[in-house]
């Protein structure tokens, strides 16, 4: 007779054959900035999540700080009268996600800051790339993301993170951050991003869903898996430091075979649609919201992934402290 219950026998054992571990040290925290002061906005398809002011968002750093987290990923939300169809405010020196940088920067000087790079919060269509009748154009694109890379390198930033899923961005992006000589600064690309209806509360954070038609010429249909792993080895190819799944909990499987497929950290994103259905089940008292989070928060781990960015992350931290 074979006795598996054994190993579940009472939380001593339990903990000693335990295969996975979940801690601060692996949370990568997603932030909202905006213009204007002592401005704390919350957005309202992802309670208890905010938009900051440059003055709250120091506040805001502090106390991730505090709590043990050690890495932020940066999002700006744009005036509507700075956006254009070039991206031109996504490179201007003193823009609202260069000023943030140093912030941060300032504020927590050993915070690993992290910057999304993509058009979408500065297009007038609300497309990760520049638009020309109705397309998405690749190279062009490619070239600004570079620039902006470079232009968050200049302001501070540890990581660039591109979110667009154009072809060919991480190598450009490496290439002008060696000519400039920034080059300890790293890319973590989402590699494997989905066209997903699970991103909704976030275009709601940064009024930036698409004016037109949606995000499918780029990112790619969730009905694939190997297309996955090809869109990761290139990245790698072209000089990724960390390659990123996104969504999350949907795309476990996806994060399994990254993982297994390549030699660097795994990031996985878990987006905000996954974010606000816990919060709303829980707020009908349908879920209990602590034991979902760390639940589900383990499953990234165990599916693989090095690092999670999570809009939980601050209240993982602070439960953990408890
Ligand atoms: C856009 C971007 C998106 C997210 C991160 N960067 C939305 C999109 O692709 O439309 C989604 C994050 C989330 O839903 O939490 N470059």
């Amino acid at each position: 007779m074979l006795r598996p219950r054994i190993l579940r026998k009472n939380a001593s054992i339990r903990s000693l054959v335990k295969e996975t571990s979940l801690s601060v040290d692996d949370f990568i925290v997603p932030l909202f900035v905006t213009e204007g002061e002592n401005v704390k906005e919350e957005i309202s398809s992802m309670p208890n999540y905010f938009r900051f002011s440059l003055d709250n968002l120091e506040k805001e750093v502090k106390e991730l700080w505090d709590l043990g987290l050690k890495c932020v990923l940066l999002f700006v939300k744009v005036p509507d009268n700075l956006k254009d169809n070039q991206g031109k405010e996504a490179i201007n020196p003193n823009g609202l996600m260069q000023r943030a940088i140093k912030t941060v920067k300032k504020t927590t000087p050993e915070m690993v800051v992290m910057t999304d790079v993509a058009l979408d919060p500065y297009s007038s269509f609300g497309h990760d790339g520049i638009v020309e009748n109705g397309e998405i154009i690749n190279d062009r694109t490619v070239d600004i993301l570079a620039k902006m890379s470079l232009s968050h390198a200049q302001a501070g930033a540890d990581f660039v993170a591109p979110s667009d899923m154009m072809d060919g961005r991480i190598k450009a992006i490496r290439e002008i951050l060696e000519k400039n000589n920034y080059t300890d600064v790293g890319i973590m690309s989402y590699s494997a991003k989905y066209a997903s209806a699970f991103y909704g509360p976030f275009r709601d954070a940064l009024d930036s869903a698409p004016g037109f038609g949606d995000k499918k010429t780029y990112q790619m249909d969730y009905a694939n898996r190997t297309e996955a792993i090809k869109e990761t080895l290139l990245d790698v190819e072209e000089g990724a430091d960390i390659v990123m799944v996104k969504p999350g909990l949907p795309y476990l499987d996806i994060v399994r075979e990254v993982k297994n497929a390549v030699n660097l950290p795994v990031s996985v994103y878990q987006v905000s649609g996954e974010y606000a259905m816990v919060k709303a089940a829980a707020e009908k008292g349908w879920l209990d919201h602590d034991a979902v989070m760390v639940e589900q928060l383990y499953a990234f781990k165990r599916a693989g992934a090095d690092l999670i960015a999570s809009y939980f992350a601050k209240d993982a931290a602070i439960l953990f402290k408890k």
